[in-house]
């Protein structure tokens, strides 16, 4: 099997359509889905409408879609935790979401089990509470907290992509590179990265290919078309500083 994962799409269909396009030259047999499909971005309809397309349901699994903190945020009303623009785009997104599209993302699960894959937005140490692993010390705690019959986490939350990996002797590392051979005997927690709003300096579109069957994980960065995200979110009254911070991927 090859699956894409993508996460973090945050209503920027200009990303998305381009990650969509390249999953299909990649071959991919399902595409998953780590949450956050909206908040931030102009096109919140959209995204949701093309994110339930693509991410066909598996068989004795369901629909591989977990919920992100901005689905939950936009759809329960709370953005209690967020900073004034992600609350004001949740407010803007709350408005602006039908209800068919709403109630498709409340209804998302916390965590989705399949094979030996597990997937949670932000971490399996207390999905709920969205916790960001951006330390070994805190993948430490992650990959003490994914089921032991499944060998590989994906998250996103962060928006920065990494792969940890834990050795038989319980040691955490960071691995480096951006196709990843995964090793008999380790456990690995992979972060996808963002789709729609990259923080890692690097302005392209993230997400991941991981392929069972050559037992390796491929973070793919794609160009889009930034400006035109851009003029959407300012077009809709959103937050400038939300369409700004595209083009540095901060
Ligand atoms: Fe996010």
């Amino acid at each position: 099997m090859r699956y894409a994962v993508i996460s973090d799409i945050h209503a920027n269909l200009e990303a998305l359509s381009v990650v969509l396009e390249d999953i299909r030259s990649q071959n991919c047999d399902a595409t998953l889905c780590l949450g956050d499909v909206v908040g931030y971005g102009a096109n919140p309809n959209e995204c949701v409408q093309i994110v339930f397309e693509q991410c066909r349901p598996i068989l004795e699994v369901g629909l591989p879609i977990v919920k992100g903190n901005h689905d939950e945020a936009v759809t329960s009303g709370n953005a209690r935790d967020f900073n004034d623009a992600a609350a004001a785009a949740a407010r803007w997104t709350r408005e602006t979401l039908e209800c068919e599209n709403a109630k498709r993302i409340a209804d998302l699960p916390m965590t989705v089990m399949l094979d030996d894959v597990f997937l949670v937005h932000a971490s399996p140490f207390e999905p709920e509470r969205w916790h960001y692993v951006l330390s070994v010390v805190s993948a430490f705690e992650a990959i003490d907290h994914f089921p032991e019959s499944t060998r590989v986490c994906f998250i996103g939350h962060s928006h920065c992509p990494s792969v940890m990996c834990q050795n038989e002797r319980g040691d955490v590392l960071r691995v480096s590179g951006s196709l990843v051979s995964l090793e008999d005997q380790k456990r690995y927690l992979i972060n996808v990265g963002s789709v729609g709003q990259p923080r890692d300096s690097d302005p392209r579109a993230s997400y991941a290919v991981y392929d069972t069957e050559s037992k390796t994980v491929e973070i793919r960065r794609l160009q889009y078309d930034i400006p035109t995200a851009q003029r959407k979110i300012e077009d809709a009254g959103l937050p400038g500083s939300l369409a700004r911070r595209l083009a540095f991927g901060r």
